[in-house]
């Protein structure tokens, strides 16, 4: 594996097309604006999900090498609306189980003429190196390790731009486990390219920013503090399979200090909204009266993500 696929990655050709989406790193904000337009125009004006024909006879491969709900049904639910042919390469009963090295089930599949690969592997990078070795196909990242979810981010935006049109007066606070969380970064990269310069980590030390990641943000360990006034609050689940054991909080303590509760919601400005990319921990990170509260748009999030 080349020493640092997820630096040296290219996913625009030299017309500055998209030919993979591995991260948001060198997207304009015009690039995010249009793809954005795009998943909006998809979206009839009573909220319901339009079809299409974009992806009329392509072939699309999902393969999850971690468990997912949310985004794993959301590509093939996305596939199928597009016209496209959709399989969900079954990773548990593949080849790879008879020591078949993943590069050699890659071109295994694309020798079937998959046209377009969705990813999602623990370890960061991943699908930058597939990107790297597997000449026309298309790759798009659902998620590597602690790295990045760039369509998480873009589904998020979209989420945002529905309720709160402009990015550059946004307080956004994203709260919980920072340091595992590819949503947060990924989220970052979205807001700072879409102008917002309010972002706030919240989170306990062992689970705060890697600063050097990203200068612009502001880190709080008080959670009162930093859902003051804000107008996005993008909770986060703890990802302990992505923990060791010195990083994992008592869940119950962890409540008492960082749960989203109604009373914690009531800092924020009234017309906040709450967001979870999913799969969330009722009475870890969020109260349920706050998750099915009228000011979540968790479940509006999962349908965006199809479009
Ligand atoms: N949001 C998200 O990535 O959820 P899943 O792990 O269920 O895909």
């Amino acid at each position: 594996m080349k020493k640092d696929p997820i630096n040296n990655h290219i996913q625009l050709n030299d017309s500055g097309k998209l030919i993979h989406l591995l991260g948001l790193e060198d997207l304009s904000k015009e690039h995010l604006l249009e793809i954005i337009d795009k998943a909006d125009k998809l979206i009839d004006k009573n909220g319901n999900l339009k079809k299409s024909k974009a992806l009329d006879d392509m072939s699309v491969a999902n393969l999850f090498f971690e468990p997912s709900t949310r985004t794993r049904n959301t590509f093939e639910i996305a596939a199928m609306r597009s016209s496209a042919n959709v399989i969900n390469v079954d990773l548990a009963n593949s080849a790879l189980k008879k020591n078949e090295a993943l590069m050699d089930t890659m071109h295994t599949l694309k020798a079937m003429q998959i046209d377009m690969f969705v990813i999602r592997h623990k370890q960061s990078g991943m699908p930058h190196h597939v990107a790297h070795h597997l000449d026309g196909v298309a790759i798009l990242n659902a998620g590597d390790g602690t790295n990045a979810h760039p369509t998480q981010a873009l589904l998020d935006m979209l989420s945002i731009r529905q309720h709160k049109p402009n990015f550059e007066n946004l307080s956004v606070a994203i709260v919980g486990d920072i340091t595992h969380s590819r949503v947060a970064h990924s989220n970052i990269q979205a807001l700072k390219t879409l102008g917002t310069t309010d972002i706030r980590l919240i989170a306990p030390e062992g689970l705060q920013h890697d600063s050097a990641r990203c200068e612009v943000v502001a880190c709080f360990d008080d959670i009162n503090k930093g859902l003051k006034d804000c107008d996005v609050i993008i909770v986060l689940r703890l990802q302990k399979e992505r923990m060791i054991e010195a990083d994992i909080p008592n869940e119950q303590e962890y409540f008492d200090h960082y749960g989203l509760t109604p009373e914690r919601l009531a800092l924020a400005k009234k017309d906040a909204i709450v967001m979870h990319p999913g799969p969330i921990n009722r009475g870890v990170e969020i109260d349920s009266s706050v998750a099915d509260g009228n000011q979540s748009i968790i479940l509006q999030q999962v349908t965006n993500g199809i479009a």
